[in-house]
């Protein structure tokens, strides 16, 4: 399992790369399709064991459809609905939303995450493509107990 930190061991520019696909203002990239685009929504700041739902919209712009492994992983162990992966087929036009419930009692440093896959059965007849740039692609956030 990886840790935030290495999972974060990418370099500076990577997470540019991230925050420019996220905010769509890299200039230089605005006639070319991006891989995947990620919203994700969290509440800042919960009571303790209060129930927070995290919430992870991904797109993509490209015309192929790719398999797509959604988790989230904290600074923390987590147990329960948290741990939880979700496996889809990402296609243009049909973006995928994902939801996790759960509850804590210190504050956290999350990162939802995106892999691109090469898991069989989840795109119809597998028509599906793997870039060769990235596969990986987060989104940083955190939840402060209150
Ligand atoms: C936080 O929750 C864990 C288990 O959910 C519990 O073991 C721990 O005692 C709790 N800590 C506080 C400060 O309430
Ligand atoms: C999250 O909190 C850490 C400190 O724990 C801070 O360095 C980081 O900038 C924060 N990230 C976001 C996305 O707010």
């Amino acid at each position: 399992m990886y840790s935030l930190q290495l999972l974060l061991r990418p370099s500076p520019a990577l997470l540019l790369l991230v925050l420019s696909l996220q905010l769509g203002t890299n200039k230089a990239q605005d006639n070319s399709r991006k891989v995947v685009l990620m919203n994700f929504q969290m509440p800042q700041t919960a009571s303790a064991n209060e129930e927070v739902t995290a919430k992870l919209r991904v797109e993509t712009q490209l015309r192929e459809c790719m398999v797509i492994e959604c988790r989230l992983i904290s600074n923390l162990p987590m147990e329960g609905p948290f741990t939880y992966r979700y496996t889809g087929c990402l296609c243009e036009n049909f973006p995928r939303t994902f939801y996790w419930d759960f509850q804590t009692n210190r504050s956290l440093n999350v990162a939802a995450v995106v892999d691109i896959t090469r898991q069989q059965g989840i795109c119809p007849n597998n028509e599906a493509v793997t870039p060769i740039t990235a596969n990986r692609f987060y989104v940083l956030a955190n939840l402060t107990i209150i």
